[in-house]
């Protein structure tokens, strides 16, 4: 009855319910809590009911154990709540047998090594040798700068072999908490490709071959929303980096494509082409593929504009 009387004086566009507390929000933001909102029921469902959530959430409970363990003054009796959170994960992945890769296998261990403390109240330092770099700044930095958002393509296609190759610099980028939440949804068919692009608004100065349309996606169901919801962004850029800077070893270049101003019906089909489960964030695309010309070097503003050191 409430309700009805406040819709009534305010139109209902103007009231949005996140984690059902009501508020005032005006229409440019209405999206983008439709959105999350969303993702925080999706997440409502699958917590402690599907695998997949768990293998998320064991990478996450893992990680806060392990830097426990690598502490100098690590002791035992801490952290209870965190190791009952990985047990029941790591229970929800083995009970409902699903296929364990290297990460959950590593999970498993920190869980083993954070019990064996409890029982003999010391554990052997944990430390590795970090290996010497095989690269110098200058050699890394010139690799940097050739990096280039090229758009001109040849019709030379992209194979598979190289794209799982490219798929694995992703993994290897820092994630929040361990979590590994990156996904890229990728056709190397070009015909798909240019349908792909077609829903990207930023999509124009291309050439008329498009060898390959990336979509660098992140699996919301590990986050802790809304409080987290800009991480995704953040996880997905930084294995996103990692893929571009890799792309060159390949001969290979691409451009990013800002997913920000998307309609719903770009969004509907995007997904619908790449076959992109509700759960997956799309943060944003790419087109990639062998560069029929280089894009002149934007030149870049001075150091000094980029950096602020306080002593
Ligand atoms: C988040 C993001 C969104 C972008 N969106 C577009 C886009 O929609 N269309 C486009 O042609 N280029 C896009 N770009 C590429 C930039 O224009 C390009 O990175 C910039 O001009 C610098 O050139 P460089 O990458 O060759 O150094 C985007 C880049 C980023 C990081």
């Amino acid at each position: 009855m409430i309700k009805k009387i406040i819709f009534k004086i305010i139109s209902k566009k103007r009231i949005e319910f996140l984690r059902s507390n009501p508020f005032f929000t005006n229409g440019k933001f209405r999206d983008k809590i439709v959105d999350i909102q969303k993702y925080i029921n999706i997440n409502d469902k699958s917590i402690g009911n599907e695998p997949e959530t768990s293998v998320l959430l064991s990478r996450k409970f893992a990680h806060i154990i392990d830097k426990g363990l690598h502490r100098r003054d690590v002791q035992a009796g801490h952290s209870k709540s965190i190791e009952l959170a990985l047990n029941k994960n790591l229970n929800c992945i083995n009970s409902n047998n699903y296929l364990k890769d290297e990460s959950i296998i590593w999970a498993e261990e920190k869980h083993k090594l954070y019990l064996n403390l409890q029982e003999s109240k010391s554990i052997e330092e944990l430390a590795e040798n970090p290996e010497n770099p095989e690269i110098n700044f200058d050699s890394f930095l010139k690799f940097i700068k050739n990096r280039r958002s090229n758009r001109q393509f040849t019709s030379d296609l992209v194979s598979d072999e190289i794209l799982l190759k490219l798929a694995e610099t992703i993994n290897w980028a820092a994630s929040s908490c361990n979590k590994q939440p990156n996904k890229i949804f990728i056709t190397n068919n070009p015909n798909l490709a240019s349908e792909c692009l077609k829903q990207c608004k930023g999509g124009t100065g291309f050439s008329r071959e498009i060898p390959c349309f990336v979509s660098f996606c992140v699996d919301m169901r590990g986050y802790y929303l809304p409080h987290e919801m800009y991480l995704p962004h953040i996880d997905a850029s930084l294995g996103a980096q990692n893929f571009y800077l890799a792309l060159q070893t390949f001969n290979l270049s691409g451009t990013s494509l800002s997913w920000a101003l998307k309609d719903d019906k770009e969004e509907r089909k995007l997904r619908e082409l790449l076959n992109i489960p509700d759960y997956y964030q799309i943060i944003f695309n790419s087109v990639i593929g062998y560069a029929s010309k280089n894009y002149i070097t934007p030149s870049r503003k001075s150091i000094n504009s980029s950096i602020s050191i306080i002593k």
